[in-house]
């Protein structure tokens, strides 16, 4: 009874909402539903009762008027995936790519989609296990659940899904073997239609298994880079005819690599390098078609130069660093055709380097440092780039160009060049100027090229026609697009992917609307658009889109009432119906009341002339009126300027109590929105820490933005290292710097509520006040802000933080852990160690030292790289120990870098066995120690304390 009332209700709600008219299931509308509940952020025209009547955005129907497709990339969604997803039985299409918003399980009833033939998730939030259900969608075709949190293994069930043809699961968290049949176990052996097997960077384990490869696999990519793989190359993968890429490097591969790879005529890139292969070097002599080969760093036996270095007429990029090849280099190897780059470091090349006369145009590298040559007669006129440091023609008092390695040939950063636009054309309001000169909103994300067949990284060329086939793509299939432009990087990340930035302009508006983001979107996370062939493999990272006209300024208005049309309503229900309806329909109205109200001021009716709290929710900090600031920096005089950075300008103040601050005043253009800029001083308000620059107060007033933070008086870390304040660091003062610095950090990442994550833990962000207490400043302002100018230079993804310090890993993955922070920790006690900025002279500090040390040797041999005072410290082991710790932060995987509370501990016991009391962490009285504030030099006067360095991309170098 009760059944059939709500079954004559729901019907009737459903014809009263006016879903009958074209949207046939009521089943698509209780599932819509159940997604809007879990998300917030959906499309704001998601109104109304008709998905397919009245254009949702994302959502598209078919011809009996059933969704299905729903495609929401990069629209900023936030939220978990609701289990009644799999109401939309007809749903052939989802794509929720690029909201790393929307968090959680991927949700069982998934395998309920029986129609689904495409499942995409690239960039999201997902974690937990991979569903075994997805197994029984046996129409999927393409399965893209890269670049999430997934963790587990992967499900055997995926073997049931023979029409796959596109497999990413790459970089994730998954661990375990790759699984394949076994009696009725399916298995990943059964993809007999897989072109794609796409599982790099993941914590894979056990042997790649013989019976996945087949002579009838169509598989074009296998991609196992960066696991933990084991076992040997099996040599059924000679089987597989139509391989053009593989990559198997970073892994802990061993034995021999089998005689019949050499069968792959079609192979074009081949990754081998980074494992513990043995036997002899292969012979791919038969790889006709090979442009890109890098075998370096496994254990092959001692060779002569194969002869395949000279037969393999499309090679592009030889990359070969110890692998044990002897004698001297042939001349014609310099006169292949299309050789681009040689790097043969670390081999027993010898004798006489001659590289002819030959050198076609495109070689730009030759790079064969740790040999042992001991001739060399350039050529006039060649333009390659040729290094032999390291071989005994560069020994000593040799000053020669190849002698030297030059600093910047891998970090420049530019752009193709605009079309010529008018000098006077400036963008305002965030908009970037494009290509066509048009001031817009581009959208923007990064494309990432997991196997490029071409190593000269700086040809434009290259990139134009990777701009055409973009610009060709989008007018093919009608997309509103004017013109495109590409950030080019020309370094790899940390797997060699090759990443590049890249800006969408829209055609007609000055912005995309929802529906033209997500439809650009879908087509580069499904792979519809194609780049030219020499870029291989790759994926689109996307940015949320936050230049919709709602979003922007434009009234957005709200389609909320006109469809409800209370139509002719049935029988019994006809009051209850009224009732939920009236019900469903307050509550939302309340609902979108409340969420416009926040938007547009969140400080509503806070007074800020009253210290009276009320919304913001500060604990601790205070509102000071623009009045007050102005006269506490004097009018913001030049005087009182103590900094500035690419948020604005530092002014040191002094408020009435005479108390000295620190106030960071936001220029324009570099505010927040009112709503982020309550969320941020409610967070700093709650940080309280003696090892972490406190928050004074905030002002919010007369349009501008400043944060009043407690004044430090000895300046940065950085200062003091690099000799700037005068004062002497010695070996204990440092351990104290390090366990106070390290305290802090780890008080933001476990203690502070919400925990913080740095994401630009540095020298320069670590002050010392006048007790040399470490305290840990320009936290939790990292937040992605809208695109400005400025950032036209840079790269265009949202990792955060500074060159030298940067987590690889996070940049690699733009998933940020508080491990990311440990690693810029890392960087930071090396410093200390070494009192050598990350990155000096094209030398990064964690490679030298990582490279030098010995740990049989005294001082593990690193002592020409210690700073002399910390070399000259006399507590045994002391030293030692910390170069442990800090190298164990610097490890290239996150999982295998200590948490915070270990980094800390660490250094609490270092500082037992050089006897001192860590429980007593500040330094010293400040009259024992030299040089406090030699002249008038002011230490705040460095520009890059208090930075707001939030903005820096991975391309901007601080030795630019
Ligand atoms: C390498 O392979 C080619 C053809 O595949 C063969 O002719 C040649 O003898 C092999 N070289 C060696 C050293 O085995
Ligand atoms: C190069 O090294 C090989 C041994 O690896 C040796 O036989 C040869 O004589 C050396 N050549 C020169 C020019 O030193």
């Amino acid at each position: 009874m009760c059944w059939a009332i709500r079954l004559c209700c729901l019907v009737a709600l459903v014809r009263v909402l006016g879903v009958v008219a074209s949207t046939n299931n009521i089943d698509d509308y209780v599932g819509l539903r159940a997604l809007m509940d879990g998300w917030d952020n959906f499309p704001p025209n998601w109104d109304g009762a008709d998905p397919c009547g009245s254009g949702w955005e994302g959502i598209s129907c078919n011809n009996g008027g059933r969704v299905d497709s729903i495609t929401l990339a990069s629209i900023n969604i936030s939220g978990q995936l609701a289990s009644d997803i799999d109401k939309l039985s007809d749903l052939k299409i989802l794509d929720l790519s690029y909201n790393t918003g929307i968090t959680g399980e991927l949700p069982s009833s998934i395998g309920n989609l029986k129609n689904l033939t495409s499942l995409i998730v690239v960039g999201c939030g997902f974690s937990g296990q991979i569903p075994p259900s997805i197994g029984s969608l046996q129409k999927l075709v393409y399965l893209s659940l890269n670049l999430n949190n997934f963790i587990g293994e992967i499900p055997a069930s995926i073997g049931n899904l023979s029409n796959l043809f596109w497999l990413d699961i790459a970089d994730n968290k998954l661990t375990g073997s790759i699984p394949v049949s076994k009696g009725s176990t399916p298995g990943l052996d059964m993809l007999v239609s897989a072109k794609h097997f796409h599982f790099g960077g993941n914590q894979l384990s056990g042997q790649i298994p013989p019976q996945l490869f087949s002579s009838k696999l169509p598989l074009k990519h296998l991609l196992l880079e960066n696991n933990r793989l084991t076992g040997s190359i099996p040599s059924s993968l000679g089987l597989v005819q139509t391989l053009e890429v593989i990559r198997l490097d970073k892994n802990l591969l061993s034995g021999a690599v089998p005689d019949n790879l050499n069968n792959l005529s079609n192979i074009q890139e081949l990754y081998l390098a980074n494992n513990k292969l043995t036997g002899p070097l292969p012979n791919l002599t038969a790889m006709h078609s090979l442009n890109y080969v890098d075998l370096s760093n496994n254990t092959f036996e001692e060779t002569d130069v194969p002869p395949w270095f000279l037969s393999l007429q499309s090679l592009t990029s030889l990359i070969m660093e110890n692998t044990h090849i002897k004698g001297e280099l042939p001349v014609s190897l310099f006169s292949l055709a299309q050789l681009q780059t040689v790097v043969l470091r670390k081999n027993h090349i010898n004798g006489t380097l001659n590289i002819g006369s030959n050198l076609n145009d495109q070689l730009k590298l030759i790079d064969l440092q740790n040999n042992f040559i001991d001739a060399f007669s350039p050529r006039a006129g060649y333009t390659a780039e040729i290094i032999l440091v390291g071989n005994p023609i560069c020994n000593e008092g040799i000053t020669e160009e190849y002698c030297t390695v030059s600093q910047n040939r891998s970090d420049d950063t530019y752009e193709l060049p605009n079309k010529d636009c008018p000098a006077d054309l400036k963008c305002s309001n965030g908009e970037i100027l494009s290509p066509t000169c048009k001031c817009a909103y581009p959208y923007s994300g990064s494309l990432r090229f997991r196997a490029p067949s071409f190593s000269d990284y700086g040809s434009t060329s290259t990139y134009e026609s990777l701009e055409a086939a973009l610009i060709e793509s989008f007018k093919l299939h009608e997309q509103p697009v004017d013109s495109v432009s590409i950030l080019v990087n020309p370094m790899k990340n940390a797997v060699g992917y090759l990443v590049l930035g890249l800006h969408i302009f829209p055609s007609d508006q000055p912005y995309f609307t929802r529906t033209g983001i997500v439809e650009i979107g879908f087509m580069l996370s499904n792979q519809t658009f194609k780049p030219p062939h020499e870029f291989g493999p790759f994926f689109f990272k996307g940015d949320v889109y936050q230049y919709f006209p709602d979003l922007i300024g434009d009234k957005h208005k709200s389609s909320l009432s006109k469809e409800v049309i209370i139509g002719a309503a049935v029988g019994a229900c006809l009051l209850l119906l009224l009732l939920v309806v009236a019900g469903v329909y307050a509550f939302r109205q309340k609902k979108i009341a409340k969420t416009a109200s926040k938007r547009s001021d969140p400080f509503g009716s806070w007074d800020p002339n009253s210290d009276s709290g009320g919304v913001p929710q500060l604990k601790g900090g205070r509102s000071f009126t623009f009045e007050e600031i102005k006269k506490c920096t004097n009018n913001f005089s030049t005087t009182n300027e103590i900094g500035s950075g690419g948020y604005g300008k530092v002014y040191r103040g002094t408020l009435v109590n005479g108390q000295l601050v620190a106030i960071k005043r936001a220029q324009q253009g570099s505010t927040q929105g009112a709503m982020e800029f309550k969320t941020e001083i409610e967070l700093l308000s709650r940080v309280h820490h003696k090892n972490v620059v406190g928050l004074v107060g905030f002002c919010f007033d007369k349009g501008e933005q400043m944060l009043i933070y407690e004044y430090v008086t000895n300046g940065t870390l950085k200062d003091s290292l690099t000799g700037k304040t005068g004062i002497r660091l010695d070996w204990s003062r440092r351990l104290r710097i390090a366990l106070g610095a390290g305290r802090g950090v780890h008080y933001l990442h476990e203690q502070a509520n919400p925990p913080i994550i740095h994401r630009d833990i540095k020298s320069n962000n670590i002050l010392l006040d006048e007790r040399l207490n470490a305290k840990v400043a320009d936290f939790g302002l990292s937040k992605s802000k809208p695109m400005s100018e400025q950032d036209k230079s840079h790269l265009t993804t949202q990792v955060k933080g500074t060159m030298g310090y940067l987590d690889p890993e996070y940049y690699m993955t733009q998933q940020l852990t508080e491990k990311s922070d440990v690693y810029s920790f890392g960087v930071v006690m090396l410093e200390l160690l070494t009192s050598r900025t990350p990155i000096m002279k094209g030398k990064y500090v964690v490679r030298e030292v990582k490279e030098a040390l010995d740990k049989s040797k005294n001082l593990y041999n690193l002592e020409p790289v210690l700073d002399p005072i910390v070399a000259s410290n006399v507590a045994p082991g002391s030293v030692e120990r910390f170069v442990d710790v800090a190298l164990r932060c610097v490890q290239e995987s996150g999982v295998n870098r200590p948490n915070m509370s270990e980094v800390v501990k660490e250094i609490e016991n270092i500082m037992d066995i050089a006897g001192l009391n860590p429980s007593n962490e500040s330094a010293s009285t400040s009259d024992n120690y030299e040089g406090i504030s030699k002249g008038s030099k002011d230490p705040y006067a460095n520009e890059s304390l208090f930075s707001y360095s939030g903005d820096y991309s991975p391309a901007k170098s601080e030795s630019k």
